[in-house]
């Protein structure tokens, strides 16, 4: 199964879009690598580049959202540190050889990603445009 970009996750913010759909990319190429069989630096190397965006994606929707004052910050928040966690928590039961535990993580980013977008970003992203913020 393919993980491709859907309109209907577009918030119409730019560079939140292009973050998305970078990380729905990297997700795609994970899955790929992990169902060919791929060899373990490849794989490991592709977790640690899926950390590093989530992380820079993250930071940018959180300064987004400070500098706007929106109110449900403390739980977005929340579900994005949450979300970091279990993927650093992935990535190290990877290095110690787990790697079996690679084949988890595409389908659990995808479905998190796929609804903490539609719920939570979605939230912020019609915080912002009621106020013409963005
Ligand atoms: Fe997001
Ligand atoms: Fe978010």
């Amino acid at each position: 199964m393919e993980l491709t970009w859907n309109s209907r996750y577009n918030t119409g913010i730019q560079i939140i879009d292009e973050q998305h759909q970078e990380l729905f990319a990297t997700v795609d190429k994970l899955r790929g690598s992990v169902q060919a069989g791929g060899d373990r630096d490849a794989i490991e190397g592709l977790l640690a580049t899926l950390v590093h965006h989530s992380e820079r994606h993250f930071a940018t929707e959180e300064s987004f959202m400070a500098r706007y004052g929106y109110p449900d910050l403390p739980q977005h928040m929340a579900e994005h540190a949450s979300m970091l966690t279990s993927l650093h928590e992935l990535l190290g039961k990877f290095r110690e050889s787990h790697h079996a535990l690679a084949l988890m993580v595409p389908t659990f980013m995808e479905g998190w990603l796929k609804h903490h977008i539609s719920d939570g970003d979605f939230g912020f992203v019609t915080f912002l445009k009621s106020r013409d913020l963005a």
